[in-house]
């Protein structure tokens, strides 16, 4: 596949950095790759002769597997490291696995975890590209980026749109890198959570701001509610589940208040009956099961991006290793 403008990123380590053209380019060649996962024989040679690792040090099942179908959907090789079996056990520092990793000629390394920053101090440390599947609240750029295919995909456009990022905000890589993504593409962005889950200054990124969740519901195209990160609450901010619901947990009485069509979407996992009702995670309105699928042609669309962005430096490095 020919990407129509250049992509030179070895990494995609967040959406901060990206214009608005790189971001359109990722979606346009996601929606090239949907197609390929709708045909019968779901896969194209794209990285063929590639190796890409998994490498969470958190726990995962949308973005391990969905990345894991990627890479296979574009015919590479998959490992996938379980870091509670690895060496990090043993004490092994993150840099020190990742120079291992590559030692063993892989070509793409996504990680996962707990710190922000990891997945960009393991790529100033590597020549294979990195990919960030989350890390710590920073971001978790290909979240983002399923959500917005799955919007543009359901409304035809991003720009102009309003949607709204209810929950733990404070906490959260996805609201993150969707405000970072969905701003930069014109969408009108607010986000909604008790004022503690609130980070300081949020407004700066170009979000309004609302602690009311009948404000947040008022004239959404669509609402994306987040999962409130109990094993993140260091410092007692969280309300009690029963009190959040209450407060904030998206009703179907609460959705017959917002456009009848609006989207409801969730990055998973879903905290059935704390922020969301089974019968909204259940009902007409919920794309989340459409997110996750979409995740597949997405991911595919970064793992080819970033493999052809990095191949004139693996053919230079090839040429002095024959010189040597
Ligand atoms: N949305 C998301 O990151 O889900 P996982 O933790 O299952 O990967």
């Amino acid at each position: 596949m020919k990407t129509k403008s250049a992509w030179t990123r070895k990494d995609l380590l967040g959406l901060e950095p990206l214009s608005r053209e790189e971001l359109e380019l990722v979606l346009a060649t996601a929606e090239s790759f949907k197609e390929v996962i709708g045909r019968t024989v779901k896969k194209v040679p794209a990285l063929r002769g590639k190796t890409v690792v998994n490498l969470f040090y958190e726990p995962s099942t949308r973005t391990r597997v969905s990345f894991e179908i990627a890479a296979k959907r574009l015919s590479a090789d998959v490992i996938n490291i379980a870091t509670e079996e690895s060496s990090v056990r043993k004490g092994e520092t993150l840099i020190d696995t990742g120079r291992n990793i590559e030692a063993l000629k892989v070509d793409i390394i996504i990680v996962r975890h707990n710190c922000s920053g990891a997945a960009a101090m393991l790529a100033r440390h590597m020549r294979a590209s990195v990919i960030n599947a989350g890390d710590g609240w920073h971001e978790h750029p290909t979240q983002a980026l399923l959500d917005m295919f799955t919007l543009k995909e359901k409304l035809g456009r991003l720009e102009g749109i309003r949607v709204s990022i209810v929950g733990d905000i404070a906490h959260s890589r996805v609201a993150r890198s969707n405000i970072w993504g969905l701003t930069k593409m014109g969408a009108h962005v607010t986000v909604c959570a008790p004022p503690l889950l609130i980070p300081s200054q949020v407004e700066r990124m170009g979000v309004r701001v609302t602690s009311s969740i009948d404000e947040a519901l008022d004239g959404a195209d669509a609402i994306n509610v987040l999962r409130m990160q109990f094993e993140r609450d260091t410092d007692g901010a969280f309300p009690r589940q029963l009190e959040y619901f209450k407060t904030y947990g998206i009703t179907v009485e609460r959705l017959e208040k917002a456009k009848k069509d609006i989207l409801v979407m969730h990055p998973g996992p879903i905290n059935r009956g704390i922020e969301m009702a089974s019968d909204v995670a259940d009902g007409a309105n919920s794309v989340i099961l459409e997110q996750v699928t979409n995740g597949i042609a997405v991911r595919m669309a970064v793992l080819f991006l970033v493999a052809q962005a990095n191949e004139p430096a693996k053919k230079s490095e090839k040429k002095n290793e024959t010189k040597r």
